[in-house]
């Protein structure tokens, strides 16, 4: 056994990471956990002003990183943003497809079908049209690492977030799928499934009664974005090589009844 499994200080030198929604909440937390590893980054995020500020913490913090606007939704503008990413640091070996947004909440035969659309176009397609471009980027630099942002709602039901949570079971699949077709080009995909976590996101989501979502999870709290980071960042290492596939919660014990 030669290869070092304990994190390395600088265990992501020398590799460029993009995160999609990396300007805030979760992927704000992964952008710092991964350049203080030592890597590049690109925080790619359709709130511009947000992903600019970010690149300005990180490059105050010491990193290399860039900005670049992009919009999941919109295959094109991925394809630029991740172009971006291999001109402005010479490759692309990580990805975290961690763009998203929670949608109203509404019962299943009320669900306006704008919602549906907009939910499932940035929460599943978003992260289709992310893999589409990266993998053959991540393959040409020989090989990384994908992470896709799922949640618990990957696998359980939540009433009033149909869109929500099909979308995020639609990423446990497509995460699968992809992992298949690339662990021989050595490049592995997971997906991480966060219970509800304090962020942005959560706060600005209609009809969620805090407590009531602390009381799902045996923690007895909600989640942090670095805990959630801590997870995706240990999927990215080489720590976690023979990891292909696979769906990791990192929940408080909500999944655990
Ligand atoms: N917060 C939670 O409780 C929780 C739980 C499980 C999973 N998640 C997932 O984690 C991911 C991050 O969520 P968060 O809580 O950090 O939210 P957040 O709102 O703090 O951050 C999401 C980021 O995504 C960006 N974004 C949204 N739509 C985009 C688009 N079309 N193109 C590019 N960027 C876009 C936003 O501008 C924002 O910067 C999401 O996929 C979310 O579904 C969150």
């Amino acid at each position: 056994m030669s290869t070092p499994l304990t994190p390395a200080d600088q265990e992501f030198a020398g590799r460029t990471a993009l995160i999609t929604g990396g300007a805030s909440g979760i992927g704000l937390a992964l952008a710092h956990r991964l350049a203080a590893g030592g890597a590049s980054v690109v925080v790619a995020d359709y709130d511009e002003a947000n992903a600019r500020e970010a690149v300005a913490e990180l490059e105050s913090a010491g990193a290399k990183a860039a900005a670049v606007a992009m919009d999941v939704t919109d295959p094109a503008s991925v394809e630029a943003g991740v172009r971006f990413a291999v001109d402005t640091f010479g490759a692309l070996h990580l990805a975290v497809n961690n763009a998203g947004i929670g949608g109203p909440s509404n019962p299943t035969g009320e669900y306006a079908i704008e919602d549906w659309n907009r939910v499932v176009a940035t929460n599943l397609s978003g992260v289709f049209h992310s893999m589409r471009y990266e993998l053959p980027a991540i393959v040409a630099a020989g090989g990384g690492a994908v992470v896709n942002m799922s949640s618990i709602l990957g696998t359980n039901g939540f009433a009033g977030s149909p869109a929500y949570v099909a979308a995020k079971h639609g990423v446990v699949g497509l995460t699968k799928t992809a992992a298949l077709e690339y662990a021989a080009q050595n490049v592995r995909v997971n997906a991480v499934g966060p219970g509800f976590i304090d962020t942005p996101l959560l706060r600005n989501t209609d009809g969620q009664d805090r407590d009531h979502l602390i009381s799902l999870h045996p923690a007895g709290r909600l989640g942090k974005a670095e805990e959630v980071a801590e997870l995706a960042a240990f999927l990215l290492s080489d720590r976690a090589s023979f990891i292909h596939g696979s769906y990791h919660l990192v929940d408080g014990g909500y999944s655990a009844s």
